[in-house]
């Protein structure tokens, strides 16, 4: 297992799943893809997690981005354990929950960190883009349930960033300014951002956003 870092190729994989085989690279074909891990199943805090992100899955699917979460037990428990999410929940859990019983893919991906917990994996996140390269990877402990919100918030920036010059401030928020990469100097800037360039500091310039 090596580590993976920003900009690495997310490893490819096949696994069982509460949907059945998936092969990663198949799954997420030419979109986006969320890849998060679960402690174990039938632990409260991953439940509401799950439930929360199947309600959140339009946002995602508005965003081109499939979604796969990874729990270290077996295709029969996730079945089980997914009726209890859905019933506590009040949701229907509609993305596939890898079966890593036998810790192939959470080793893959170095997501059971032991001085935390030698058997239990992390709460990792990755997110893998279109070319297969991994975006972003946050690690949160068991004790913290992730904030859904906030995993949209940062897709809006990769997928903004990806495709225009430019770089999200702090708490930015879809629809807010941005900050102009400082790859372009200001003059470029003004024919390349057609809604206007606020000039604060050479190395600080705004733009409204410039995909709306
Ligand atoms: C949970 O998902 O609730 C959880 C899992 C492992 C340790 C602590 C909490």
């Amino acid at each position: 297992m090596a580590t993976i870092r920003l900009g690495d190729v997310a490893p490819d994989f096949t696994a069982d799943s509460s949907m059945g085989m998936i092969n990663l690279y198949d799954y997420l074909g030419d979109g986006w893809g969320i890849l998060f891990s679960h402690p174990a199943d039938f632990t409260p805090v991953c439940t509401t997690e799950l439930g929360t992100a199947a309600k959140f899955k339009g946002e995602f699917d508005k965003r081109n981005v499939k979604m796969l979460a990874l729990s270290v037990d077996g295709v029969a428990s996730h079945g089980e354990w997914i009726k209890d999410i859905n019933e506590t929940q009040h949701t229907t859990v509609n993305f596939p929950i890898i079966a890593d019983d036998d810790k192939k893919v959470s080793t893959l991906y170095d997501m059971i960190h032991p001085n935390a917990n030698d058997s239990l994996t992390v709460r990792s996140v990755y997110i893998i883009a279109p070319d297969k390269t991994v975006k972003l990877i946050i690690t949160y402990p068991a004790s913290t349930g992730r904030n859904f919100h906030e995993l949209l918030r940062v897709i809006d920036s990769l997928q903004l960033t990806a495709y225009h010059k430019v770089a999200t401030p702090a708490n930015w928020e879809n629809g807010d300014r941005v900050v102009i990469s400082p790859s372009i100097n200001t003059e470029d800037a003004k024919k390349i951002f057609t809604k206007g360039v606020e000039e604060i500091k050479p190395y600080l310039r705004m733009t409204p956003q410039p995909n709306l």
